[in-house]
């Protein structure tokens, strides 16, 4: 293919040599002529392993050239990759001037073309950016959808290992709206060694944005581990090493899906004793410590989501802390609903597990004893319930979440605390009542 590469920073150099490696055309594009003029004569602009070689045999069999010339290169190819910078403004805003600059040089030199123009934002940019500044800057007008083929390919390099990186990314990841282009960028990147993911521009702009932020969660994670370990003694290195081996809860897919607030009779636990043994060693954990006021948050942005109907008759299906089990040991659901007694909600809830134990089980003792308001909210007869509420909460997922929602009538609104995956579940405040929603 011939492509043009928008932005010869480390991205848009990188890129530029490796898709010329994989025998593309590639014409590089930058505002800095010493930048172009440097590509031209065979030399890298930034200091990258391996890259000045690279382009240096790239240039030499005219496979890679530069231009400032943002007309020249659009005329001269049929896809172009924006990897120019977004850096962050004092208050944290991305800048996306750079990009906007790219996208009317891109149209101007579109509307004398005929052909399909397939345009990939390569920088990263927050969700509703490409869509937003594209369909403005261009100014194709009508003629838009038939002129150009849009998509977000967020790239996973890092610097020092990117050329390794580009040829082994954890994935291709293409956000674009329809498989005609999805099937252009998978063609320019036949070569790699990666699996295909193909989702919407919005969810593959905010990708990066998630997984850069779980890098730097990761570090900042690690480091208070390691602090931790350092001030009660206990070998950091050890520790990690034997954390790490546990692929089916610590490093695997558990606990990171979006769902509710933790609880239950570990997890609360067990942080405010680290947080206590870190304060009285004068150890600084500002990252643990800041867990229980997120996972507060969000049983507050339960609650606040229950009232803001401002219907009071309100059923909840799930009580305990996870689904399959009957301990209510510091449930945020039981948080929850003594907020919603507390601001005159009639509460009705449905947990058979919770029912049985109230009844027979183990924890008899402390629905007794603890929370004797909340079991005598109980009931079992789920119709009854869903007949009876004006808003179901969803606490926990299962065969009662899925035939309460079928019982559901249009005037009643339903609030799934688990998001899911619970088919047909509407999220957090969705409102099935047309009149609230209006
Ligand atoms: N550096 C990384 O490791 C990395 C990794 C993944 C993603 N990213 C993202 O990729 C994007 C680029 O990052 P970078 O580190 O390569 O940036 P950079 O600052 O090194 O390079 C940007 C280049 O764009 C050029 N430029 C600016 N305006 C232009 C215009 N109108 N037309 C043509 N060129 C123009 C600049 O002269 C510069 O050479 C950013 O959004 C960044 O967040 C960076």
């Amino acid at each position: 293919m011939r492509i043009s590469v928008f932005g010869l920073g480390y991205v848009g150099c990188v890129t530029a040599a490796c898709l010329a490696r994989a025998g593309h055309e590639v014409t590089g594009v930058d505002v800095n002529p010493e930048k172009t003029a440097m590509i031209n004569d065979g030399k890298s602009p930034v200091v990258e392993p391996g890259l000045a070689d690279l382009v240096s045999e790239m240039v030499r069999e005219r496979r890679l050239r530069a231009t400032v010339s943002a007309d020249w290169a659009v005329r001269h190819t049929e896809l172009a990759m924006i990897c120019v910078g977004t850096p962050s403004g004092p208050n944290g805003q991305i800048d996306t001037s750079a990009l906007e600059r790219v996208v009317q040089d891109i149209g101007r030199a579109l509307e004398r073309g005929s052909e399909v123009y397939t345009i990939v934002v390569r920088s990263t940019v927050l969700p509703g950016t490409t869509e937003t500044l594209l369909l403005r800057g261009l100014r194709v007008g009508d003629a838009f959808e038939e002129k150009v083929a849009l998509a977000v390919n967020p790239e996973f390099m890092r610097e020092g290992t990117s050329i390794a990186d580009f040829e082994h990314p954890p994935m291709t990841l293409v956000g674009c709206a329809d498989d005609a282009t999805a099937d252009r960028l998978r063609m320019l990147y036949r070569q790699i060694d990666a699996p295909f993911v193909q989702t919407s521009i919005k969810a593959a702009e905010m990708m990066k944005y998630v997984s850069n932020a779980f890098h730097a969660l990761k570090i900042c994670f690690a480091n208070e581990i390691g602090d931790l370990c350092e001030s009660m003694g206990v070998d950091q290195h050890e520790v990690t090493r034997t954390f790490l081996l546990d692929r089916k809860l610590n490093i695997s897919e558990a606990y990171l899906r979006p769902g509710f607030a933790f609880g239950g009779s570990c997890l609360p636990k067990d942080l405010r004793a680290l947080l206590y043994a870190a304060r009285r060693s004068d150890v600084g954990l500002p990252l643990l410590s800041s867990i229980p006021e997120s996972n507060e948050h969000q049983i507050r942005r339960g609650i606040d989501a229950v009232l803001a109907t401002r219907k009071k008759r309100v059923g909840v299906v799930g009580l305990a802390f996870k689904s399959g089990t009957d301990d209510l040991r510091e449930s945020p659901m039981v948080a929850l609903v003594e907020t919603l007694i507390g601001k005159g909600c009639a509460v009705r809830i449905l947990d058979r597990n919770v029912r049985l134990a109230s009844l027979v089980g183990a924890n008899r003792l402390y629905i007794e004893k603890e929370i004797p308001h909340i079991s005598s909210l109980m009931c079992d007869d789920l119709r009854s319930l869903t007949a009876e509420s004006e808003v179901i909460v969803i606490g926990s997922e299962g065969k009662d979440a899925v035939e309460a929602l079928a019982q559901c009538r249009p005037d009643q609104v339903i609030i799934n605390l688990t998001r899911g995956p619970v088919s047909s579940i509407a999220a957090l405040g969705e409102v099935v009542d047309e009149e609230v929603t209006a």
